[in-house]
């Protein structure tokens, strides 16, 4: 296996670890076990994972000589980062984190899109994803 496949599957194996554990993060503010909520490896480990994720994915777009649909992907990672944030330390109440897991999930959705896409014309991923899915 070539090195860029090999960092391809690290890249994806970290795309779900990460918006796995992001999805249950936000789940369990919503559950009054504040023990589950301090627990130090749930701090810990979305670090680890978003800088794996971060830099698996910034060495493949250096192999593909950074295209313009990764770098307006990056963007969108650093707008759903900034979201998260919203999420895990500036949201007040239970609602404020809700609007923040909105965005932090539309901006989600637009990464998923252009990764799945290459291109960033929304008006043409519904073509390509029935023509990769189905
Ligand atoms: C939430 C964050 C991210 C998600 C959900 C995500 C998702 C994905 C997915 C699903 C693929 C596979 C696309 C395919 O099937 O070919 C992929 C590939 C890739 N990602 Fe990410 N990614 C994220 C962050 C990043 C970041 C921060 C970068 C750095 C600029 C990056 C750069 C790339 C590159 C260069 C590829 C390979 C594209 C290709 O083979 O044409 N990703 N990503």
């Amino acid at each position: 296996m070539n090195l860029y496949i090999l960092t391809k599957h690290l890249h994806l194996t970290c795309v779900v670890l990460s918006i796995s554990l992001f999805i249950f993060r936000t789940g369990i503010r919503w559950i009054p076990i504040q023990r589950l909520q301090s627990v130090k490896i749930l701090k810990i480990l979305p670090h680890v994972i978003d800088t794996v994720l971060l830099c698996s994915g910034l060495y493949l777009a250096y192999l593909l000589s950074f295209p313009y649909f990764i770098m307006v992907k990056l963007f969108a990672v650093f707008l759903y980062i900034l979201f998260g944030f919203g999420v895990m330390k500036f949201a007040k109440n239970r609602r404020q984190a809700l609007l923040y897991f909105t965005g932090s999930m539309t901006c989600l959705l637009f990464v998923l899109g252009c990764a799945l896409c290459k291109t960033t014309d929304i008006t043409l991923w519904p073509q390509i994803i029935s023509g990769r899915f189905f």
